[in-house]
C-alpha cells in the first residue's frame, strides 16, 4: 500500500492505473478507522481493481463550536486497518494542500440540508459536499463508497454527485454495529464507560421505531413519539432531534406511505452521537 500527501501524486498513480482499464475505487474519511470503515474498504476492494481511501479531518465541515481540534487521529493505525482490508493508496493531505489560503469557491445545497443535522449544523454539508467534490476530482474514481449512518450524508453525496454530473457511482453501505447495538463512530471513544452503556439508548429507540413500523403504524408523530420517551428516560442523553423525512430527498413527513429515513442526533454527555432506519416501504 502507498501513502499520497499531494493531489499531484494522487493524479499520477490514477492516471496509471485508468491506462491499465482499471476500476478504481473511492472510500472517503477522517480517519480514526474502524469496523465501519472496513468495510467500506472490503467492499470498495471486493468490486474495484484498485481502492484509494482518503484520511483527512476536513476543517470546513466543523462549525465554530465543535470538535475539529479534538477530533481523535491516528494515522498508523489507520493506515495499518487500510492496508488490511485491501486498500491500495491512503490519501493524506495537510489542509493548505486541500484548501489555499484563498480559496472561495464551496458547493452549497440548496435542498436536502435543512432537516436533520442541517439543522443543528448549518455550515456542515457544504463543507461536506466541497470536500467530497474536490476528493472525487482528485481521486477520478469510478465508485465511492459511502456508510448509512449517515444517512443525510449518503443522501446529499448522491444529489451532489447527479446534479453536478461527477462521472462516479455512489455506493451506499449498511450501518455496522457494536455486538450490543451502539452504531461503530470515530467518536464512541470520547464516551466514559457510564457515557457508554447510555449511548446504547440511540440503538434501543431505532430498534423500536422500525418495530412499530414493522407492526403496522403509519402514523410518524407515535412513532416519533415512542422513540423519544425511551431517549428521555435516559438521564445521560439529552436529544438534539429524533425525526423523519422521506428517504432520499429528506423533506419533513409525518405519515409513512413511502421510503422514509428515521434520523436521531443525541448528546451522550457531550458526545454528539447520530444513528438511523431506513424504511423502505
Ligand atoms: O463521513 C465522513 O467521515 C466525512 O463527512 C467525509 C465523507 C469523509 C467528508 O469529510
Amino acid at each position: 500500500m502507498q501513502i499520497a500527501t499531494t493531489v499531484s501524486e494522487v493524479r499520477q498513480h490514477v492516471r496509471a492505473w485508468k491506462r491499465e482499464g482499471l476500476i478504481v475505487g473511492l472510500v472517503p474519511t477522517m480517519g480514526f478507522l474502524h469496523e465501519g470503515h472496513a468495510s467500506l474498504i472490503e467492499r470498495a476492494a471486493a468490486e474495484c481493481d484498485r481502492v484509494v481511501v482518503s484520511v483527512f479531518v476536513n476543517p470546513t465541515q466543523f462549525g465554530p463550536n465543535e470538535d475539529f481540534e479534538s477530533y481523535p487521529r491516528d494515522f498508523r493505525a489507520d493506515c495499518a486497518l487500510a492496508e488490511s482490508r485491501g486498500a491500495t493508496l491512503v490519501f493524506h493531505p495537510e489542509p493548505s494542500e486541500m484548501y489555499a489560503s484563498d480559496a472561495c469557491t464551496f458547493v452549497d445545497m440548496d435542498g436536502l440540508t435543512g432537516q436533520l443535522c442541517g439543522k443543528s449544523r448549518p455550515t456542515h454539508f457544504r463543507g461536506v459536499c466541497t470536500v467530497v467534490c474536490k476528493l472525487m476530482n482528485i481521486a477520478g474514481a469510478d465508485r465511492a463508497y459511502f456508510g448509512q449512518k449517515d444517512a443525510q450524508q449518503l443522501a446529499v453525496v448522491r444529489r451532489m454527485v447527479r446534479d453536478l454530473n461527477i462521472d462516479v457511482e455512489v455506493v451506499g453501505c449498511p450501518i455496522v454495529r457494536e455486538d450490543d447495538g451502539l452504531a461503530k463512530s470515530s467518536r464512541n471513544t470520547y464516551l466514559s464507560p457510564e457515557e457508554r452503556t447510555a449511548a446504547l439508548v440511540l440503538s434501543r429507540a431505532v430498534r423500536e421505531g422500525r418495530a412499530l413500523i414493522e407492526g403496522g403504524e403509519r402514523d410518524g408523530e407515535r412513532v416519533l413519539a415512542a422513540m423519544r420517551r425511551t431517549i428521555e428516560a435516559e438521564p445521560l442523553a439529552r436529544i438534539d432531534y429524533v425525526d423523519m423525512v422521506t428517504w432520499d430527498s429528506i423533506e419533513p413527513v409525518r405519515r409513512v406511505d413511502g421510503p422514509v429515513l428515521v434520523a436521531l442526533a443525541v448528546y451522550v454527555g457531550t458526545t454528539r452521537l447520530i444513528d438511523n432506519f431506513i424504511w423502505e416501504g
